[in-house]
């Protein structure tokens, strides 16, 4: 016997869940891209984005996903033979480093490992270090998606500030934009990359990158034709803020996105919802982890993101668990990324749960109710008192 028929949940992080009235806004017949309503539309589009992203500065929108973003970025800042330093803390700076490699740059890797955030004391130790200034950009990622670790982001600006270094600073908000606080310009980050399938609840295939005056006027000259920001951030004309063809219906989601997201009070609204939600979870956790294997991969709570809680519970439990809640209750949970590789068993000892977008109490206490369930279904050994926690949660004010 199944339970899983009826409305299904989509819990892994990224593509998070897709409201009914951003597919509702894309489904439309194909509109002119010349004129008319769509042209009208995509002007106001750029002021919502830089109020999500906190930022006055410009933002370039792409028909791409966070690896496109990733690439756009980096072909607008380093040229062949600069250098970059990537502050790795589980799965997505790195990949955004091999991207800056691919492009001509050397970079040089600081690996905080799979369970911690940054170190301060060691991205100082690396800048003063390059008393030359060889190193042009610094990047990071904000939340990492497989670890569920947040970095301090003000905090390594601190650093750049402390010692006078003059590299770009480079942060990939796709997991967390409009998800976890994030200030662009009070926490002076130059570049921001974005997605639209996470925080922003629009299908995937748009990517954004933000940018300040000191990153536009370091904009190299071998930026490629397709990814030059500038045209995309100060069209003369419509088909420049894409580079050709509009991605006509995916604007239209994102839009009425935007507007849900005014609707619910702001951005600091969201934030706050967000911020209850996986507290609700993480108390979930704690109570569960008390009598039994399962682990959250971020023990310091401060250092975890709203947006995706990454697990450990042992043996073949993640794997097992995940189908059971999908196959038994309609839940699919997300897997463990990045902790072992996929034809390593241990790689069977972890899951996340997506908790970004477009959730809410019911939603929230709904997964944990059914991961509950199968626990017990598959007699892991849990503490009591979970769910409990959880409702207290969300029942304080
Ligand atoms: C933090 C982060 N950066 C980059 C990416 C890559 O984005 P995409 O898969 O859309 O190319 C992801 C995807 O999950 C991510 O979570």
């Amino acid at each position: 016997m199944t339970l899983a028929h009826g409305r299904p949940y989509l819990a892994i992080p990224g593509p998070s869940v897709m409201p009914d009235r951003v597919l509702a806004a894309m489904h439309r017949p194909a509109p002119n891209i010349y004129e008319g309503a769509l042209v009208e539309m995509v002007h106001g589009l750029v002021p919502d984005l830089k109020a999500a992203a906190r930022t006055a500065g410009e933002v370039a929108i792409y028909i791409a996903n966070g690896h496109g973003a990733w690439e756009a970025a980096a072909s607008n800042t380093i040229r062949p033979g600069e250098k970059v330093l990537v502050l790795s803390t589980g799965r997505f700076a790195a990949g955004w480093g091999v991207v800056f490699e691919r492009l001509g740059a050397e970079t040089q890797v600081i690996d905080f490992g799979k369970r911690a955030a940054v170190d301060l004391g060691a991205v100082e130790a690396a800048l003063a270090a390059d008393s030359a200034h060889k190193i042009k950009a610094v990047i990071v990622v904000h939340v990492d998606t497989a670890t569920s670790v947040k970095n301090d982001i003000p905090g390594i600006r601190a650093v750049l500030d402390k010692l006078g270094h003059p590299a770009l600073y480079m942060v990939d908000c796709i997991a967390s934009l409009a998800v976890d606080r994030f200030e662009m310009d009070a926490w002076g980050v130059d570049v921001m990359v974005a997605a639209s399938q996470k925080g922003l609840m629009t299908p995937p295939g748009l990517g954004f990158v933000f940018f300040n005056e000191k990153a536009a006027a370091r904009q190299v000259e071998t930026a490629s034709f397709y990814w030059d920001w500038t045209p995309r951030a100060n069209p003369a004309l419509f088909y420049q803020f894409f580079g050709g063809t509009a991605p006509t219906h995916h604007l239209f989601g994102l839009r009425e996105a935007l507007d849900m997201i005014a609707e619910e009070g702001g951005i600091e609204a969201v934030w706050a919802r967000h911020e209850k939600l996986a507290r609700a979870a993480w108390a979930a956790f704690d109570a569960w982890g008390q009598g039994g294997p399962l682990e959250m991969n971020i023990a310091d709570p401060g250092l975890r993101s709203c947006a995706v809680t990454a697990l450990r519970i042992g043996g073949e439990d993640g794997t097992r668990l995940r189908r059971w809640v999908d196959e038994k209750a309609g839940l699919t949970l997300g897997i463990g990324l990045g902790m072992a590789e996929p034809d390593d068993p241990a790689w069977h000892g972890f899951f996340r749960l997506g908790h970004m977008g477009h959730i809410n109490g019911h939603m929230m206490m709904g997964a944990l109710g059914v991961i509950e369930a199968g626990l017990a279904a598959l007699d892991i050994p849990h503490g009591p008192g979970a769910l409990a926690a959880a409702a207290r949660v969300i029942a304080e004010a």
